[in-house]
Protein backbone atom coordinates (compact mmCIF):
# COMPACT_ATOMS: atom_id res chain seq x y z
CA UNK A 1 0.00 0.00 0.00
CA UNK A 2 1.56 3.32 -0.43
CA UNK A 3 1.89 5.55 2.30
CA UNK A 4 -0.78 8.68 2.33
CA UNK A 5 2.57 10.47 4.30
CA UNK A 6 5.97 10.49 2.56
CA UNK A 7 8.20 8.66 4.51
CA UNK A 8 11.54 9.47 4.64
CA UNK A 9 13.25 6.42 5.37
CA UNK A 10 15.40 5.19 8.53
CA UNK A 11 17.74 8.09 8.59
CA UNK A 12 16.51 10.83 10.91
CA UNK A 13 17.63 13.94 9.66
CA UNK A 14 21.26 15.99 10.05
CA UNK A 15 19.94 19.14 12.47
CA UNK A 16 20.93 21.48 14.77
CA UNK A 17 19.71 18.52 17.77
CA UNK A 18 20.85 20.14 21.18
CA UNK A 19 19.90 19.48 24.88
CA UNK A 20 17.82 22.47 25.50
CA UNK A 21 19.21 24.29 28.82
CA UNK A 22 18.42 21.85 31.51
CA UNK A 23 16.52 22.36 33.96
CA UNK A 24 18.80 21.26 36.87
CA UNK A 25 21.16 23.98 35.91
CA UNK A 26 18.90 26.62 36.07
CA UNK A 27 17.45 25.26 39.23
CA UNK A 28 20.93 26.70 40.73
CA UNK A 29 21.04 23.86 43.46
CA UNK A 30 24.62 24.31 44.10
CA UNK A 31 24.65 28.07 44.53
CA UNK A 32 25.47 29.63 47.58
CA UNK A 33 21.76 29.78 48.91
CA UNK A 34 21.72 25.95 48.73
CA UNK A 35 24.69 25.99 51.11
CA UNK A 36 24.14 23.62 53.79
CA UNK A 37 25.12 19.70 53.09
CA UNK A 38 21.76 19.03 53.03
CA UNK A 39 21.77 21.06 50.38
CA UNK A 40 24.43 19.67 48.45
CA UNK A 41 23.65 16.24 48.98
CA UNK A 42 20.21 16.75 47.29
CA UNK A 43 21.76 19.03 44.68
CA UNK A 44 24.26 15.77 43.89
CA UNK A 45 21.71 13.28 44.21
CA UNK A 46 19.87 14.96 41.73
CA UNK A 47 22.88 15.65 39.07
CA UNK A 48 23.13 11.48 39.57
CA UNK A 49 19.44 10.52 39.33
CA UNK A 50 19.54 12.76 35.81
CA UNK A 51 22.19 10.33 34.33
CA UNK A 52 20.70 7.40 35.49
CA UNK A 53 17.35 8.59 34.32
CA UNK A 54 19.04 9.42 30.44
CA UNK A 55 20.80 5.97 30.75
CA UNK A 56 17.51 4.15 31.32
CA UNK A 57 15.18 6.42 28.96
CA UNK A 58 17.84 5.06 25.99
CA UNK A 59 17.61 1.62 26.84
CA UNK A 60 13.40 1.67 26.95
CA UNK A 61 13.38 3.38 23.04
CA UNK A 62 15.71 0.64 21.45
CA UNK A 63 13.79 -1.31 18.99
CA UNK A 64 14.69 -4.09 16.50
CA UNK A 65 13.08 -2.83 13.76
CA UNK A 66 15.25 -0.16 12.20
CA UNK A 67 12.63 2.75 11.63
CA UNK A 68 10.82 2.36 14.70
CA UNK A 69 14.57 2.53 16.45
CA UNK A 70 15.14 5.74 15.23
CA UNK A 71 11.67 7.74 14.94
CA UNK A 72 11.75 7.02 18.71
CA UNK A 73 14.93 7.70 19.72
CA UNK A 74 14.84 11.08 17.27
CA UNK A 75 13.03 13.65 19.92
CA UNK A 76 15.06 11.70 22.85
CA UNK A 77 18.11 12.61 21.66
CA UNK A 78 17.00 16.17 20.03
CA UNK A 79 16.65 17.59 23.64
CA UNK A 80 14.21 18.34 26.22
CA UNK A 81 14.10 20.00 29.70
CA UNK A 82 13.26 16.57 31.64
CA UNK A 83 10.75 18.49 33.88
CA UNK A 84 8.57 15.73 35.24
CA UNK A 85 11.21 13.17 36.26
CA UNK A 86 13.60 16.26 38.11
CA UNK A 87 10.40 17.15 39.87
CA UNK A 88 9.86 13.24 40.99
CA UNK A 89 13.41 13.21 42.11
CA UNK A 90 13.16 16.70 44.09
CA UNK A 91 10.07 14.88 46.42
CA UNK A 92 11.39 11.81 46.68
CA UNK A 93 14.05 13.36 48.97
CA UNK A 94 11.00 13.79 51.23
CA UNK A 95 12.06 9.65 51.59
CA UNK A 96 14.80 7.48 50.69
CA UNK A 97 15.88 9.50 48.09
CA UNK A 98 16.77 8.65 44.86
CA UNK A 99 15.63 5.47 44.44
CA UNK A 100 15.86 2.62 41.41
CA UNK A 101 12.15 2.76 41.54
CA UNK A 102 11.81 6.19 41.39
CA UNK A 103 14.34 6.63 38.27
CA UNK A 104 12.11 4.29 36.57
CA UNK A 105 8.74 5.94 37.41
CA UNK A 106 10.68 9.09 36.43
CA UNK A 107 11.49 7.38 32.82
CA UNK A 108 7.52 5.67 32.54
CA UNK A 109 6.32 9.73 32.92
CA UNK A 110 9.18 11.32 30.52
CA UNK A 111 8.02 8.66 27.99
CA UNK A 112 4.39 9.15 28.23
CA UNK A 113 5.44 13.10 28.05
CA UNK A 114 7.60 12.44 24.71
CA UNK A 115 4.77 10.09 23.17
CA UNK A 116 2.05 12.85 23.61
CA UNK A 117 4.56 15.40 22.13
CA UNK A 118 4.76 13.32 18.62
CA UNK A 119 0.83 13.08 19.01
CA UNK A 120 0.64 16.66 20.11
CA UNK A 121 2.94 18.10 16.78
CA UNK A 122 0.54 16.37 14.76
CA UNK A 123 -2.47 18.00 16.55
CA UNK A 124 -1.12 21.29 16.19
CA UNK A 125 0.66 21.21 12.69
CA UNK A 126 4.49 22.31 14.52
CA UNK A 127 7.23 22.72 11.97
CA UNK A 128 9.66 22.22 14.88
CA UNK A 129 10.25 20.86 17.80
CA UNK A 130 13.54 20.82 20.11
CA UNK A 131 15.01 22.48 17.46
CA UNK A 132 14.46 19.68 14.90
CA UNK A 133 11.89 18.95 12.39
CA UNK A 134 9.06 17.42 13.88
CA UNK A 135 8.56 13.45 13.43
CA UNK A 136 5.57 13.85 10.96
CA UNK A 137 7.61 16.37 9.02
CA UNK A 138 10.40 13.75 8.73
CA UNK A 139 8.14 10.37 8.52
CA UNK A 140 4.61 11.66 7.75
CA UNK A 141 1.94 11.36 10.11
CA UNK A 142 1.27 7.67 10.31
CA UNK A 143 4.70 7.12 11.13
CA UNK A 144 4.94 9.95 14.24
CA UNK A 145 1.38 8.56 15.42
CA UNK A 146 2.56 5.41 15.72
CA UNK A 147 5.81 5.99 17.27
CA UNK A 148 3.99 7.81 20.19
CA UNK A 149 1.71 4.68 20.50
CA UNK A 150 5.20 2.83 20.46
CA UNK A 151 6.54 4.81 23.11
CA UNK A 152 3.59 4.38 25.30
CA UNK A 153 3.96 1.01 24.76
CA UNK A 154 6.90 1.21 26.30
CA UNK A 155 5.84 3.43 29.13
CA UNK A 156 3.54 0.80 29.81
CA UNK A 157 6.40 -1.77 30.35
CA UNK A 158 7.81 0.24 33.00
CA UNK A 159 5.28 0.52 35.23
CA UNK A 160 4.03 -2.65 35.09
CA UNK A 161 7.28 -3.63 37.28
CA UNK A 162 6.53 -0.84 39.69
CA UNK A 163 3.25 -2.56 40.36
CA UNK A 164 -0.82 -2.05 40.01
CA UNK A 165 -0.75 1.31 42.19
CA UNK A 166 1.74 2.77 39.27
CA UNK A 167 -0.48 1.56 36.67
CA UNK A 168 -3.43 2.77 38.09
CA UNK A 169 -2.18 5.97 39.10
CA UNK A 170 -0.64 6.25 35.16
CA UNK A 171 -3.78 5.30 33.59
CA UNK A 172 -5.84 7.51 35.23
CA UNK A 173 -3.55 10.46 34.49
CA UNK A 174 -3.47 9.48 31.20
CA UNK A 175 -7.02 9.70 31.01
CA UNK A 176 -7.23 13.15 32.36
CA UNK A 177 -4.44 14.12 29.68
CA UNK A 178 -6.20 13.38 26.67
CA UNK A 179 -9.31 14.49 27.84
CA UNK A 180 -7.61 17.58 28.44
CA UNK A 181 -6.57 17.88 24.95
CA UNK A 182 -9.56 16.24 23.65
CA UNK A 183 -11.76 19.67 25.44
CA UNK A 184 -9.00 21.98 23.93
CA UNK A 185 -9.72 20.45 20.38
CA UNK A 186 -13.40 20.77 20.52
CA UNK A 187 -13.34 24.55 23.07
CA UNK A 188 -15.92 25.36 25.71
CA UNK A 189 -19.26 24.14 25.35
CA UNK A 190 -22.37 27.25 24.88
CA UNK A 191 -22.93 27.60 28.82
CA UNK A 192 -18.89 27.58 29.53
CA UNK A 193 -17.07 30.56 30.40
CA UNK A 194 -14.05 30.17 27.93
CA UNK A 195 -11.49 30.93 30.33
CA UNK A 196 -12.43 28.88 33.31
CA UNK A 197 -12.43 25.82 30.14
CA UNK A 198 -9.42 27.25 29.31
CA UNK A 199 -7.92 26.48 32.70
CA UNK A 200 -9.52 23.24 33.24
CA UNK A 201 -7.73 21.81 29.90
CA UNK A 202 -4.63 23.11 31.25
CA UNK A 203 -4.95 21.43 34.62
CA UNK A 204 -5.86 18.11 32.56
CA UNK A 205 -3.40 18.03 29.91
CA UNK A 206 -0.63 19.14 31.97
CA UNK A 207 -1.29 19.44 35.55
CA UNK A 208 -2.29 15.78 35.82
CA UNK A 209 0.94 14.68 34.49
CA UNK A 210 3.71 17.05 36.30
CA UNK A 211 1.23 16.45 39.49
CA UNK A 212 1.55 12.37 38.91
CA UNK A 213 5.45 12.89 38.42
CA UNK A 214 5.29 14.62 42.54
CA UNK A 215 3.09 12.05 43.92
CA UNK A 216 5.64 8.89 42.35
CA UNK A 217 8.42 10.71 43.42
CA UNK A 218 6.70 10.34 47.00
CA UNK A 219 5.33 6.43 46.62
CA UNK A 220 8.86 5.34 45.45
CA UNK A 221 10.84 6.57 47.85
CA UNK A 222 8.95 5.26 50.75
CA UNK A 223 8.11 8.83 52.17
CA UNK A 224 5.21 9.40 54.60
CA UNK A 225 2.45 9.18 52.99
CA UNK A 226 1.05 12.13 54.30
CA UNK A 227 3.34 14.11 52.12
CA UNK A 228 1.32 13.04 48.85
CA UNK A 229 -1.41 15.26 49.02
CA UNK A 230 0.36 17.89 49.05
CA UNK A 231 2.90 17.07 46.43
CA UNK A 232 -0.06 16.32 43.91
CA UNK A 233 -1.70 20.00 44.74
CA UNK A 234 2.22 21.25 44.26
CA UNK A 235 2.56 19.75 41.12
CA UNK A 236 -1.13 20.51 39.74
CA UNK A 237 -0.78 24.00 40.00
CA UNK A 238 3.05 23.97 38.91
CA UNK A 239 1.67 22.46 35.77
CA UNK A 240 -1.18 24.99 35.06
CA UNK A 241 1.70 27.92 35.57
CA UNK A 242 4.10 25.93 33.08
CA UNK A 243 1.88 25.83 30.55
CA UNK A 244 0.56 29.22 30.63
CA UNK A 245 4.32 30.08 30.32
CA UNK A 246 4.71 28.16 27.66
CA UNK A 247 1.68 29.96 25.87
CA UNK A 248 3.77 33.06 26.24
CA UNK A 249 6.93 31.67 24.79
CA UNK A 250 5.14 30.43 22.04
CA UNK A 251 4.62 33.80 20.66
CA UNK A 252 8.69 35.02 21.82
CA UNK A 253 10.80 36.19 19.38
CA UNK A 254 12.40 33.58 16.93
CA UNK A 255 16.83 33.24 18.58
CA UNK A 256 18.70 30.89 16.62
CA UNK A 257 20.28 31.33 12.66
CA UNK A 258 17.26 30.34 10.96
CA UNK A 259 14.88 33.36 11.86
CA UNK A 260 12.33 31.29 12.81
CA UNK A 261 13.75 28.86 15.83
CA UNK A 262 13.09 30.06 19.48
CA UNK A 263 14.89 29.43 22.29
CA UNK A 264 11.98 27.01 23.19
CA UNK A 265 13.34 24.92 20.20
CA UNK A 266 9.89 25.38 18.36
CA UNK A 267 9.18 27.81 15.72
CA UNK A 268 7.41 30.98 17.05
CA UNK A 269 3.85 31.01 17.02
CA UNK A 270 2.80 27.84 16.17
CA UNK A 271 -0.15 27.95 18.43
CA UNK A 272 -1.39 31.08 16.70
CA UNK A 273 -0.67 29.67 12.97
CA UNK A 274 -2.53 26.60 14.19
CA UNK A 275 -5.59 28.12 15.74
CA UNK A 276 -5.14 27.19 19.50
CA UNK A 277 -6.53 29.92 21.62
CA UNK A 278 -4.26 30.34 24.79
CA UNK A 279 -5.09 32.85 27.31
CA UNK A 280 -3.54 35.69 26.01
CA UNK A 281 -6.03 35.29 22.93
CA UNK A 282 -9.19 34.73 25.57
CA UNK A 283 -8.23 37.94 27.25
CA UNK A 284 -8.29 39.89 24.20
CA UNK A 285 -11.55 38.55 23.26
CA UNK A 286 -12.94 39.44 26.41
CA UNK A 287 -11.60 42.94 26.12
CA UNK A 288 -12.76 42.94 22.22
CA UNK A 289 -16.20 43.58 23.12
CA UNK A 290 -15.67 47.04 24.48
CA UNK A 291 -12.67 48.06 22.73
CA UNK A 292 -12.07 48.76 19.39
CA UNK A 293 -8.39 48.16 18.73
CA UNK A 294 -8.48 44.70 20.61
CA UNK A 295 -11.25 43.72 18.37
CA UNK A 296 -9.10 44.75 15.35
CA UNK A 297 -6.23 42.72 16.61
CA UNK A 298 -8.43 39.88 17.34
CA UNK A 299 -10.03 40.03 13.74
CA UNK A 300 -6.56 40.13 12.46
CA UNK A 301 -5.52 36.58 14.34
CA UNK A 302 -8.19 34.83 13.43
CA UNK A 303 -7.50 35.28 10.19
CA UNK A 304 -4.26 33.62 10.62
CA UNK A 305 -5.61 30.94 12.18
CA UNK A 306 -8.34 30.03 9.62
CA UNK A 307 -5.97 30.27 7.03
CA UNK A 308 -6.29 27.10 4.51
CA UNK A 309 -3.42 25.26 3.20
CA UNK A 310 -2.29 26.30 -0.25
CA UNK A 311 -3.26 29.57 1.03
CA UNK A 312 -0.77 32.50 0.51
CA UNK A 313 0.53 33.25 3.77
CA UNK A 314 2.48 36.80 4.19
CA UNK A 315 4.92 35.69 7.09
CA UNK A 316 6.35 38.80 8.01
CA UNK A 317 2.30 39.67 8.70
CA UNK A 318 1.95 37.09 10.76
CA UNK A 319 5.07 37.32 12.83
CA UNK A 320 3.89 41.31 13.13
CA UNK A 321 0.69 40.23 14.36
CA UNK A 322 1.91 37.58 17.08
CA UNK A 323 4.51 40.19 17.78
CA UNK A 324 1.80 42.77 18.55
CA UNK A 325 -0.22 39.71 20.57
CA UNK A 326 3.17 39.65 22.82
CA UNK A 327 3.59 43.40 23.40
CA UNK A 328 0.08 43.84 24.71
CA UNK A 329 -1.18 43.66 28.00
CA UNK A 330 -3.24 40.69 28.17
CA UNK A 331 0.42 38.72 27.29
CA UNK A 332 1.45 40.19 30.84
CA UNK A 333 -1.79 39.51 32.70
CA UNK A 334 -1.42 35.40 31.59
CA UNK A 335 2.46 36.37 32.72
CA UNK A 336 0.56 37.39 36.35
CA UNK A 337 -1.98 34.89 36.16
CA UNK A 338 1.36 32.32 35.91
CA UNK A 339 2.46 33.88 38.89
CA UNK A 340 -0.29 33.05 40.98
CA UNK A 341 -0.85 29.50 39.84
CA UNK A 342 3.21 29.48 41.03
CA UNK A 343 2.21 30.62 44.53
CA UNK A 344 -0.72 29.00 45.36
CA UNK A 345 1.77 26.01 44.35
CA UNK A 346 4.28 26.15 47.14
CA UNK A 347 1.31 27.47 49.45
CA UNK A 348 0.96 23.90 48.98
CA UNK A 349 3.32 22.94 50.45
CA UNK A 350 2.48 24.52 54.07
CA UNK A 351 2.35 20.89 55.54
CA UNK A 352 5.90 19.82 54.19
CA UNK A 353 8.64 20.30 56.82
CA UNK A 354 10.85 23.64 56.45
CA UNK A 355 13.79 22.59 55.03
CA UNK A 356 15.89 21.72 52.02
CA UNK A 357 13.45 19.93 50.26
CA UNK A 358 10.87 22.65 50.58
CA UNK A 359 13.13 24.95 49.38
CA UNK A 360 13.82 23.34 46.29
CA UNK A 361 10.49 23.09 45.15
CA UNK A 362 10.33 26.88 45.69
CA UNK A 363 13.06 27.19 43.29
CA UNK A 364 11.99 24.75 41.35
CA UNK A 365 8.43 27.02 41.22
CA UNK A 366 10.18 30.25 40.61
CA UNK A 367 12.32 28.41 37.39
CA UNK A 368 8.90 27.26 35.80
CA UNK A 369 7.45 30.81 35.86
CA UNK A 370 10.73 32.36 34.94
CA UNK A 371 11.99 30.35 32.18
CA UNK A 372 12.98 31.00 28.76
CA UNK A 373 12.62 27.67 27.07
C1 LIG B 1 6.04 20.78 26.36
O1 LIG B 1 6.59 20.32 27.55
C2 LIG B 1 4.58 20.48 26.39
C3 LIG B 1 3.87 21.15 27.49
C4 LIG B 1 3.11 20.50 28.31
C5 LIG B 1 4.01 22.58 27.67
P1 LIG B 1 8.09 20.65 27.96
O2 LIG B 1 8.31 22.13 27.90
O3 LIG B 1 8.37 19.98 29.25
O4 LIG B 1 8.90 19.99 26.79
P2 LIG B 1 10.39 19.41 26.77
O5 LIG B 1 10.30 18.02 27.29
O6 LIG B 1 11.26 20.27 27.61
O7 LIG B 1 10.75 19.44 25.31
C1 LIG C 1 1.09 20.05 24.88
O1 LIG C 1 0.53 21.28 24.87
C2 LIG C 1 0.39 19.21 25.95
C3 LIG C 1 0.54 17.79 25.75
C4 LIG C 1 1.34 17.25 24.87
C5 LIG C 1 -0.26 16.93 26.58
P1 LIG C 1 1.02 22.36 23.79
O2 LIG C 1 0.58 21.99 22.44
O3 LIG C 1 0.59 23.68 24.30
O4 LIG C 1 2.60 22.24 23.94
P2 LIG C 1 3.73 22.71 22.95
O5 LIG C 1 3.75 24.20 23.01
O6 LIG C 1 3.40 22.18 21.60
O7 LIG C 1 5.00 22.13 23.52
MG1 LIG D 1 1.70 21.84 20.67
MG1 LIG E 1 -1.24 21.15 21.72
Amino acid sequence: MTPKTPVAGTRAPAGKARRTQSLSSSLNLHDRLFSTSRDREVARAVDDGIERLEARLFAEVKFSDELADVAARYLLEAGGKRVRPILAMLTAQLGDGVTDEVIMAGASIELTHLASLYHDDVMDSAPVRRGVPTAQNVWGNSIAILVGDLLFARASKLLSILGERAIQLQADTFERLCLGQLRETIGPKDNENPIEHYLQVLSDKTGSLIAASAQMGVIFSNAPVEYEQPVIEFGEKIGVAFQLIDDVLDMSPPAEGDGKTQPTGKKAGTDVRAGVVTLPVLYLRKRAKRNAEAAALLKRIDAVATAKPGDKVDEAAVDAVIAELRAHPVTKATIDEAHGWARGAVDALAPLPDGTVKKTLTRFADTVVDRTN
